[in-house]
Formats: C-alpha cells, structure tokens, sequence
C-alpha cells in the first residue's frame, strides 16, 4: 500500500488495523522502528506519509470512504478442527467481509491481497452480497508475489502482476481496469496479467510451490551429493546454466522457511485431497516432507560430528529470521534447529541483528516442546556476534546475512573452545579461505 501510495499521488490510501500499538508505530517519528523491516520501505513511507497515506484505527471509517478496499489479512494454516495443519484459517477474512457489508452504503471493489485457496472470492462474495444493504461488490484477486527483505525492489519491478475478477461481465471488467490503471502508473502493460477469480487464486499458490519444489528438489541432491563426494554447488552451477532451467533458487540450504511455502504448499495439498487427488497432493506433500528432513538432517549432523553430544556444549546460532534483509521468522529453520538441540541439552546463544529477543522466545515458546523458563534458561540472546561466539563449541550459521561473511574469523576461532566447529547451513563462508585457521567444518552438500 505504501508503494501504491508512492506512486499514485493522486491516490488517497488508508491502511487500518484494529491493533492501535502496531497502527502507532507505522505513525511513529522513528521510521528506523516500523513494525516491518524492509530495505527501502522506510523511505517510502517518509516520502508518502501524510501526504496520501494514511494508517488508522478507524476501520468503519474507512469502508465508509472507501471505492476501493484491499482485505489484507493473515490467513495461517488452521490449528483446530477439519483441516488443522494444512487448510488455510479463513476466519479473519470472514470477519473483514463482514464488517465491510455491515459498514458499505455504497458500491465497492474488494479485493484479496491475501493468499487464499481457489475459491474463497465465491465465499466472499456469498457473505457481502447476502449481507449489504443492496450495495454492489466486485471481487477481484489480486495476489502478491514480492518476497521479503527484497520487497520494495519486488513492487518497483515487479515479473508481472496478475489481477483476476468476473471477466464475464461488464463490470467485472470495468473493477478489473480500476485495478489495472493503478499498476499502470509505473508497471509496463504488458506485465499486468488479467485472469478469471479462480486462475489467479491458484496462479500464486502453484508460483510458490514451484519455487519450493525447486529448493527441496537441491536439498535431496545435496544428501546425496555428501554422501558421494559431489559437491551441491557444482552441481547446481551446472544444473542451473541450462538456460531452461535457470540459476535462481537453486541454493541448497538448511531448508526453507517463511510464511509462504509451507503454508501455500500445505494448501495446495488440502485442496487437491479434498477433491480426491490422492497423487497430486502427495506429490506436493512431498516437498514439505525433504525440507522438514533437510532441518532434521542438518541439526542431526551437528550432533553426530561433535562426537555424538552437544549436552552441556554452548552453540552459537548466527541467524534467526527467515532469510537476510529481514525481521521476519515465521516458519524459520533455526527454530527446529534449535528446538532439536535443546532437546539434546545443549546451550545456545543466538544472535540476530534485526530480530527481538522477545521474539527468539516467543518463536520457541509456541513450538511448546519445553516450558517458557526451560526456554530461557538454555537460551541466551546476544547483541554482537562475537559474544556469541566467546567459549562456544560450535557455530551453526542459519541466515545468509551478510555480516556474517564479513566476520574475522581468525578473531572468532580465537574465541571458541577447541575442537572448534562450523557448520554452514547457508553455504556462505569460503571455506577455502578459512582452510588454515584449525576450524572443524561442515556445509550442506559437501562434506
Ligand atoms: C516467497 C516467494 O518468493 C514470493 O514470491 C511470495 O510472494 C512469498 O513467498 P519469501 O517467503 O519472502 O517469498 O522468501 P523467498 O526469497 O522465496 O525465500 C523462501 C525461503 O527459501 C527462505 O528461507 C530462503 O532462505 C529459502 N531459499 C531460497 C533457499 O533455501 N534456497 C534458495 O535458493 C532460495
């Protein structure tokens, strides 16, 4: 909204949430505190900010105003009832149609930014058109594919954008080109792609099962390259130049995470069991199975090399959120990684340099496999990356930022108790580089 906002000045955008502290801080002075780390967005939001963007409270207020409303809501994988771990908890959106058909006394488009199964616009429309006070709804999709920490770059030049409505009236047509005239104003035509509800509804779940497959796809490779004395890296440089393959994604690693794949995939798999398309869904399942074996594997690794122990060994986990560039550590692998060696008594010292302590133990805590004191007695989050290191036995290195293959790490070898080890889950230290300085270390997909 605040790229929208950017760069349609002559639109006015209200973003509103119920949460008045989050509502605060997007109003905040401080824009180096936004509720999101993005690179970029702080100065969009500077450059836009009172000027025709607005965050507020005042939900009904908006709806009041609005001709046109984007329903941007979490929608989690369910975690009670028919579907609980795989379908997608459309609750909030039900509640935001509701208070929209409450609300409306004249016609609007809504529209889904949020990810939501096939066929959630029919279940939209259902309840505003049953419940407004005769006023007209269009339904559009209009999915967003920006991936965080490159978000902003993601919205400037965006691969396309795809927005799907009722193309079968008239309409229908007329929402889909409000839609369209606004990514007009800075995405080239031919890059806005119109589709039927359905087709973009599934468009981005299947864009992000592809981009899954293809890293799970690596990940298998990468046992089996250790296994063999192939390495993971050379064999996806060379998979990767066939110009019908391509080189992006293809960075084997501790496994994937973030509030998309698992959630999208698990999705897709809920949708084609409920239609009784036992194949396809346990095709895609399959996907979710290698990265959940790949954390496994790699936590089990650590173990096994550090001579069958860790209980009592203090390990540095460099890395909390998701993926570099970002706060974001929802569905991260360090959180099994470090679940896993809890389990197996070890001490760990986390360091992160965007993400909260607070959510380090919030993440741990909801896992629920120990109590929260448990939590924080074998946890330890730290500031400065050489602090966590001091006297530790090992470093596991779970997100690519890129601070960490800057580190001295003469100075870090220095610091550590010897046997000291390394493992990379990233692949991003030049072990070659580091050969002489005495550390014990492991990447994924090369041992
Ligand atoms: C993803 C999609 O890319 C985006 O289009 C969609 O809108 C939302 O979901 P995001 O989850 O933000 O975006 O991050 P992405 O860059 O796709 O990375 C996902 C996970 O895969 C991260 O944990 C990342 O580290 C991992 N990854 C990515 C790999 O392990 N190897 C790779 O080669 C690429």
């Amino acid at each position: 909204m605040a790229v929208i906002a950017q760069r349609c000045p002559e639109i006015n955008v209200t973003v509103v949430d119920i949460d008045k502290a989050r509502i605060a801080a997007w109003n905040h002075d401080n824009l180096d505190n936004l509720p999101i780390y993005e690179p970029g967005l702080a100065e969009v939001v500077k450059e836009a900010r009172g000027r025709n963007l607005f965050f507020s409270t005042e939900v009904d207020a908006a709806i009041d105003k609005a001709e046109m409303i984007f329903i941007s809501v979490n929608t989690p994988t369910k975690t009670y009832g028919s579907g609980k771990g795989m379908a997608a908890d459309l609750k909030w959106i039900e509640l935001c149609a509701r208070q929209i058909a409450e609300v409306a006394k004249t016609d609007k488009i809504v529209i889904e930014k949020s990810t939501l199964p096939v066929r959630t616009a029919a279940a939209l429309k259902d309840i505003l058109d049953n419940t407004g006070n005769n006023v007209k709804f269009q339904i559009l999709s209009n999915p967003e594919f920006l991936a965080e920490g490159t978000a902003i770059e993601d919205l400037r030049i965006p691969d396309r954008v795809l927005v799907g409505g009722d193309i079968d009236t008239e309409e229908g047509k007329e929402a889909m080109d409000a839609l369209v005239n606004i990514y007009a104003s800075w995405v080239p035509r031919e890059k806005i792609l119109t589709t039927n509800v359905w087709s973009s509804e599934l468009s981005k779940l299947t864009a992000n099962a592809f981009l899954a497959q293809r890293i799970s796809s690596i990940n298998a490779i990468s046992e089996l390259c250790e296994k063999t004395g192939a390495d993971v890296n050379e064999v996806a440089k060379a998979v990767g130049m066939d110009t019908r393959v391509g080189p992006k994604f293809l960075n084997a690693s501790v496994g994937f995470g973030g509030s998309c794949f698992q959630k999208d995939i698990l999705n897709l798999v809920y949708i084609a069991t409920s239609l009784n398309l036992k194949e396809v869904a346990d095709y895609w399942e399959q996907v979710i199975i290698m990265n959940d074996h790949q954390k496994r594997r790699f936590a089990a690794n650590m173990v096994s090399k550090m001579y069958n122990t860790v209980s009592g060994k203090k390990i540095a986990m460099l890395g909390w959120a998701f993926k570099k560039n970002t706060n974001d550590t929802r569905e991260s692998a360090s959180i099994y990684i470090a679940d896993y060696l809890l389990n197996e008594h070890a001490e760990i010292v986390v360091y992160d340099p965007k993400v909260t302590e607070e959510q380090i133990y919030s993440d741990l805590d909801y896992l629920g496999s120990r109590n929260v004191d448990a939590n924080r007695q074998a946890v330890t989050v730290v500031n400065d990356p050489m602090e966590a290191c001091e006297d530790a036995h090992a470093i596991a290195i779970l997100t690519e930022w890129d601070e960490f293959k800057k580190l001295d790490w003469q100075k870090v070898y220095d610091k550590m108790l010897k046997p000291a080890f390394l493992f990379d889950g990233r692949n991003i230290i030049n072990f070659q580089r580091i050969s002489s300085l005495g550390f014990n270390m492991f990447r994924i997909g090369y041992l």
